[in-house]
């Protein structure tokens, strides 16, 4: 399979009064139609500065990145965006909020064809009973399920999604998980996915990409996840390589990601010297 998406020698760089801040450098990645990809790595390494570069919200420095043939620049309906909350405008329901970027990316459509686009959306992260409250008559679950409709439904070539969970409790996080996966599942959509949770990474991941820690972060590693789709979240678990890959990612996070892997040396063994050892005597 062809590359769909590239970032190449990506970099994130902030002039500030005491010299340059590098935030991201080199960052390199190639991602093929249709993947799904998540993004793993400590707080404050980078990966929302990598994910807003994709989106075109945030300027990039150097490098470039590539989709579907064509360089970015600036932000376009071509992404879809979900952050952790999804900021919908307040005095507007749930189906105005959605219909909203509707009507601006699908104008030649006609207008029951929008309304088609919109109740699909919503009917499918199971708001089929409530497309016309307000966000305030929606609990926070309900209101990112909106977010999660309003970016499927514009179609996008590419759905980037900040931790898009990460304020949910985790039985919400769970359903929405389903949600997310077999929605891109049935739209055969190209994502990248921040996230801090080991587990959503593996439930969901074609692959995992772990960035180094900042400055400077870059691409440490990418970990292949092939437990076979659909995925039932029970069978995931029970599967024989979960825990050895989910080892590796911690372990990953907790040694690795401290190194550059430019200029990481292999892992020293920790062997205990004699003069270490407690005298049994
Ligand atoms: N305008 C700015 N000027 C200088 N540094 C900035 C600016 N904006 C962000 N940073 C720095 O960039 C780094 C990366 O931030 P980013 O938000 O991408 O991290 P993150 O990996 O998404 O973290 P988290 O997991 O906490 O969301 C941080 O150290 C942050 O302080
Ligand atoms: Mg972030």
């Amino acid at each position: 399979m062809s590359t769909y998406v590239e970032l190449s020698k990506l970099a994130k760089i902030y002039p500030t009064p005491k010299g340059n801040a590098v935030i991201v450098r080199d960052f390199n990645l190639k991602i093929q139609q249709g993947e799904f990809i998540t993004l793993i790595g400590h707080s404050g390494c980078g990966k929302s500065t990598v994910l807003s570069m994709l989106a075109g919200l945030s300027d990039i420095s150097e490098g470039g990145i590539i989709l579907a043939g064509r360089e970015l620049s600036g932000a376009g309906p071509d992404r879809g965006v979900v952050f952790q909350s999804p900021s919908l405008l307040p005095w507007m329901t749930a189906y105005e909020n959605v219909m909203l970027g509707v009507e601006q990316v699908f104008f030649t459509a006609s207008k029951a064809e929008r309304a088609e686009i919109v109740e699909y959306y919503l009917t499918v992260v199971g708001l089929g009973d409530s497309m016309h409250k307000k966000p305030a008559e929606l609990s926070q679950g309900m209101r990112q399920r909106v977010g999660i409709a309003r970016a499927f439904a514009l179609k996008p070539k590419m759905l980037l999604l900040d931790e898009p969970f990460g304020m949910l409790d985790s039985l919400t996080r769970y359903e929405l998980q389903q949600v997310l996966i077999e929605l891109w599942r049935k739209n055969k959509i190209t994502a990248l996915m921040v996230t801090h949770d080991v587990d959503e990474a593996l439930f969901l991941s074609d692959r995992i990409v772990c960035m180094t820690d900042g400055p400077a972060a870059e691409v440490g590693e990418i970990m292949t996840v092939n437990f076979p789709r659909p995925r039932e979240r029970k069978a995931v678990m029970e599967h024989p390589d979960y825990y050895q890959l989910r080892e590796q990612l911690i372990e990953f996070l907790e040694v690795r990601a401290h190194r550059k892997p430019s200029s990481a040396a292999p892992l020293k063994p920790i062997v205990p010297s004699e003069k270490n050892l407690i005298n049994p005597a």
